[in-house]
């Protein structure tokens, strides 16, 4: 069943390019995603074999929760009150919940009235982006449209760990494997605040080093920023561009349109 509704809006997104992607991609091979977040393309084209990875736990426990126990996560989710004083709460309280339904419940209601689908945590690892939900509808997704999502999710595989571990771990073969990892960054301020939304050169050239592993018997797909970091590894591999529009300058919220690089290595 297509609904139209998404499950997360998340920071970085493919949402608003995904048909610019798309024509590069295998769903009918065993698709992989190892930075899925979101995971607009699975949702979009449910392929029948699909493995989506990401290392934030808490966002697949979220959808291991949406898919098991659906009507909790939403029953939570509903309860909270979308006004500024009930979000900073629900944050508090998200913080020091354990592994659980209501975790998940909290985990989507931050998600969505927070500040534009930012997944920010401080040093300690606590989230701690502002609300945002001043200019957003009010409106929360119902309980069967979290059904719909529990039914899609039915059949995923679904893990959270760093991609090299994920991916030598697997040791796939005959996949289509997306890689949509966040942005390169040698700021050291922006990594401490940001934490895994951001790469560094190093992360970079391990994510050449997987992609060339897997290659001889993968499709492997890669998109992102258009900088000499990533031309210096990716150069040969790139198949074309997609323009995006993103957000710069942390919470100022400034956006900017910018070209995107897709990379494609193996069959
Ligand atoms: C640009 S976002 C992916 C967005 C996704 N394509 C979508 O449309 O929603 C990058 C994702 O990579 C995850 N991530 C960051 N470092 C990672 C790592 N070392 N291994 C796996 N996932 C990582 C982040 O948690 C984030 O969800």
């Amino acid at each position: 069943m297509k609904t139209k509704s998404k499950l997360l809006k998340w920071a970085g997104s493919k949402s608003q390019v995904a048909d610019q992607i798309t024509p590069y991609l295998n769903f009918e091979l065993p698709y992989i995603e190892p930075f899925c977040g979101s995971a607009v393309f699975f949702f979009e084209n449910l392929p029948s074999n699909c493995h989506l990875n990401d290392l934030n736990a808490d966002l697949i426990s979220f959808f291991r929760h949406v898919r098991e126990v659906p009507r909790e996560v939403w029953s939570c989710y509903n309860s909270i009150p979308v006004e500024e004083d009930a979000y900073y709460l629900a944050r508090a309280k998200y913080n020091d919940l354990g592994d659980s339904p209501e975790k998940a419940g909290h985990f989507v209601y931050l998600n969505h009235f927070c500040f534009n689908g930012l997944y920010r945590t401080n040093k300690a690892g606590r989230f701690n982006t502002p609300y945002g939900g001043h200019h957003k509808p009010k409106k929360k997704l119902t309980e069967t449209e979290f059904g719909h999502f529990s039914n899609k999710l039915r059949d995923v595989r679904l893990t959270s760990e760093d991609f090299e571990k994920f991916l030598f771990g697997l040791k796939p073969a005959g996949s289509c494997i997306y890689m949509d990892p966040p942005y390169f960054t040698d700021d050291e301020r922006v990594f401490g605040e940001y934490g895994a939304s951001t790469f560094k050169n190093n992360d970079l050239q391990r994510l050449f080093k997987v992609a060339v592993a897997l290659s001889d018997q993968n499709r492997i797909v890669i998109s992102y920023k258009n900088c000499s970091e990533f031309l210096e590894l990716f150069s040969d591999f790139v198949v074309g561009d997609i323009a995006v529009t993103r957000n710069v300058g942390g919470f100022a919220g400034r956006r900017k349109s910018e070209k995107e690089l897709v990379a494609v290595l193996g069959a």
